[in-house]
């Protein structure tokens, strides 16, 4: 079996060997998902509400396998694109969702990331997509970075709030009318 992690050096430089962008297949679930685990952390994803799982995987591979998108040089993975489509009741539009793009860690910063972005834009245009949307966390400049070299743009907050339901109430004391 190949190392999950190999060093960056087992790696030819994607700007020296291409890359080539191709469709996901079911042998490559397991590259994937290592990948993802090392770059969606805890840290990464702080709300449930974006948890990196292999179900992610399986899920957007049976409801779109054309916009699930590996990058490959030398027989290794160095990265993925998961996408899907969204059609709303009542917008004629169709949506693209760039649910996860992810690259490994030692060979970030090197074109990847815009190899996939480029390829999954393509297909998504193909497939009569007119909006593409993306969602990370406010403070992942990275990816903001990334996304705004696209032509991303329009910016919108978003804000999460949980209920612990475990938690017992604090009980209130009324106060006596006088
Ligand atoms: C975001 C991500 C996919 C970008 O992939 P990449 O292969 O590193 O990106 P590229 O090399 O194609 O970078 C293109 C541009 O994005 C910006 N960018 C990419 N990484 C950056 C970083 N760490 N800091 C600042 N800008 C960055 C730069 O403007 C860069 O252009 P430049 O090289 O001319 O300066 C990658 O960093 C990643 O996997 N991050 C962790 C997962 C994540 O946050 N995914 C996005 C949300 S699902």
């Amino acid at each position: 079996m190949e190392p999950l992690n190999p060093s960056s050096s087992d790696l030819p430089s994607p700007k020296e060997e291409t890359v080539r962008i191709r469709e996901m297949n079911i042998d490559d679930f397991p590259k994937v998902f290592h990948i993802g685990e090392e770059i969606f952390t805890a840290e990464y994803s702080q709300s449930l509400y974006r948890t990196w799982d292999e179900y992610e995987i399986t899920t957007l591979f049976n409801s779109d396998n054309e916009l699930c998108l590996v990058a490959e040089t030398g027989g290794k993975i160095l990265g993925f694109a998961l996408g899907t489509t969204v059609e709303k009741h009542n917008s004629p539009w169709k949506y693209g969702y760039l649910v996860w793009l992810g690259v490994r860690t030692d060979i970030q910063q090197a074109g990847v990331g815009s190899e996939l972005f480029k390829e999954i834009k393509r297909r998504m245009k193909e497939q009569g997509v007119r909006i593409i949307m993306i969602d990370t966390s406010a403070n992942n400049q990275a990816a903001i970075r990334f996304f705004h070299k696209q032509g991303f743009g329009d910016i919108q907050a978003h804000v999460y709030m949980t209920l612990n339901l475990a938690r017992k109430k604090k009980k209130t004391v009324r106060r006596k009318k006088t």
